[in-house]
């Protein structure tokens, strides 16, 4: 046992309320991103698919997860790879119908795995019924009155706010006629959100998704719905991309609170605990505790922990200032390393070799915490970044947008390898172009190979999943830090858990000594762990 003698006096120590068998499922789930265009492609089309995702459900259910969340697969000119929304209550032909998602659904929940879907309230698709409508009708009219149109200066935009992908945040809806807001692609329209017509909307929509039994929603871009209403240029201290600042005019205004609210007694009056789990990109866990109030969403992404280096201070630093924010509000943390918007971390984290090795760490690290943990397809795989994408393949309109300045997030998107020695790697029928071409070399990080080797990858997630499942002490709760020296962390949880992980390049004695239940790799004989190495142990 980790006695509370050696868990007290060092550094900030951490407790929620105490886990009960009652406790909600999303306080302690690990939930699988599926990607649903890179993960399994039925038809052959290239593309990945609901009927692809349906035949490969044993998979994730033997991975040892609680739930999957998908990516958009709703009708979409898919400008933004389906976060362009032309209709919010069906599903795109290019990924299946209604009928396959409810059978999607009910074999999930026949597996004892939830189903979150994404919901996009920032903005629509330029070609949802709304926007169309709103283009020829004229300004002030209620077609205009549910997005951001604004006049402009002449032929100057009504302010200097940029879009994430790059350029100006505004688009015009033809000569001499007004602006249009799109805080992403100009095929992104934002909404007013304080046009109750929007509210009522989206709550319709919600329950459209709730009636046929999904467990909850990850909201895109949680931090975005509401501006500041009098528009004011973005002053220089502020980034378009990246964490958001507080106050800044267009990111995490106090407004998006109340939409919340309001979704949260949605989720509320249905049974079987419902969740939500916000994507707000900002600066810090203070400002992200706030979208998890009690009365308002369930769980946020922790990207602080995604963002934070390799390096044992700031990963503490991440670890501990988000716990701290959360457990003020009552909420559970949620961790996560990856997902389709960033640079995979095993090239993150170095590349190669070294970046496998802290990839493994950083997955016990982040199942070993409290709270609940995302993992990204092809995370369990160990992928890396694939950065030799040729520009003409690359579909990310930041690429474009940037004049290919930046890569883009085509290199995190590449469909997943199944099995076999060539593309597509049983992504598709044999002969099918996956939509991003997988790198050849990828025989030796297939599903297939990677079962059938105990060192893999998808083993030490296999394992570390199966221990989560069993151990009482992870999952939700509090940790207590444990001495140790400067590149180790060291922590420990009740009942009888431990996990050390050396940042370090060189081997460093462990501070624990007890039963080694999983390592990311294997340990000295002495028990040291060498460097980039994480362990847990049965204290
Ligand atoms: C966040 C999504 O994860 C990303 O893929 C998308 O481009 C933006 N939101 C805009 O919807
Ligand atoms: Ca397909």
């Amino acid at each position: 046992m980790v006695s509370a003698g050696r868990c007290v006096g060092y550094g900030v120590r951490v407790t929620s309320s105490n886990p009960t068998a009652a406790a909600p499922w999303w306080r302690s789930a690990v939930i699988y991103q599926v990607y649903v265009r890179s993960f399994a492609d039925a038809n052959g089309d290239g593309i990945g698919d609901l009927a692809g995702l349906r035949s490969r459900l044993d998979y994730i259910h033997d991975l040892g997860v609680d739930a999957i969340w998908l990516n958009p697969f709703y009708p979409s000119p898919q400008a933004d790879a389906g976060y362009d929304v032309s209709d919010y209550r069906d599903v795109d032909p290019r990924f299946g119908t209604l009928a396959e998602f409810d059978a999607l659904l009910l074999d999930s929940h026949a597996r004892n795995l939830r189903v979150i879907i994404d919901l996009v309230p920032n903005h629509t698709s330029s070609e949802h019924p709304w926007f169309k409508a709103a283009r020829s009708a004229p300004p002030g009219s209620r077609e205009r009155r549910r997005y951001l149109f604004r006049d402009g200066y002449g032929e100057q935009p009504p302010n200097n706010w940029r879009s994430t992908f790059g350029g100006s945040a505004w688009s015009r809806v033809g000569p001499n006629d007004q602006w249009y807001l799109h805080l992403f692609a100009p095929e992104q329209p934002d909404l007013d959100w304080t046009n109750p017509e929007v509210r009522q909307e989206f709550e319709a929509i919600l329950k459209f998704w709730f009636d046929r039994g999904v467990d909850g929603f990850r909201i895109d871009v949680a931090h975005g719905l509401a501006k500041d209403p009098g528009m004011p240029d973005l002053g220089e201290s502020f980034a378009t991309s990246g964490p958001a600042m507080a106050g800044h005019p267009h990111w995490d205004q106090d407004q998006v609170h109340d939409v919340y609210r309001a979704w949260r007694r949605v989720s509320d009056a249905y049974p079987g605990d419902r969740t939500f789990v916000a994507e707000a990109w900002v600066h810090t866990p203070q400002q992200l505790a706030r979208y998890v109030r009690s009365d308002e969403l369930h769980t946020a992404f922790n990207f602080n922990f995604l963002l934070a280096p390799w390096n044992a201070q700031a990963l503490r630093s991440a670890i501990d200032d988000s716990l701290g924010a959360l457990a003020s509000v009552g909420a559970p943390a949620t961790w996560v390393l990856s997902n389709h918007d960033v640079v995979r971390e095993v090239t993150r984290y170095g590349g190669g070799d070294l970046g496998t090795q802290r990839a493994r760490a950083a997955a016990l690290l982040m199942l070993g915490l409290p709270g609940g943990a995302y993992v990204y397809q092809g995370e369990e795989l160990g992928l890396p970044e694939v950065l030799e994408l040729p520009d003409a393949v690359r579909q990310d309109p930041t690429f474009f947008r940037t004049g290919g300045r930046q890569r883009g997030r085509d290199g995190c998107r590449v469909p997943l390898p199944w099995s076999g020695e060539a593309p597509p790697f049983g992504f598709g029928p044999p002969g099918s172009k996956p939509w991003l071409p997988q790198p050849s070399n990828w025989a030796n990080s297939t599903v297939e190979h990677e079962r059938s080797d105990p060192e893999s990858m998808l083993s030490l997630y296999r394992e570390a999943l199966r221990l989560r499942r069993e151990l009482p002490s992870l999952g939700d709760g509090g940790l207590a830090w444990l001495p140790a020296s400067g590149d180790v962390l060291a922590f420990g949880r009740e009942p009888g858990f431990a996990c050390v992980v050396n940042v370090g390049e060189r081997a460093v004695s462990s501070p624990i000594r007890a039963k080694v239940l999983l390592a990311s790799q294997p340990l000295c004989s002495d028990g040291r762990l060498p460097g980039a190495t994480a362990a847990w142990y049965a204290s």
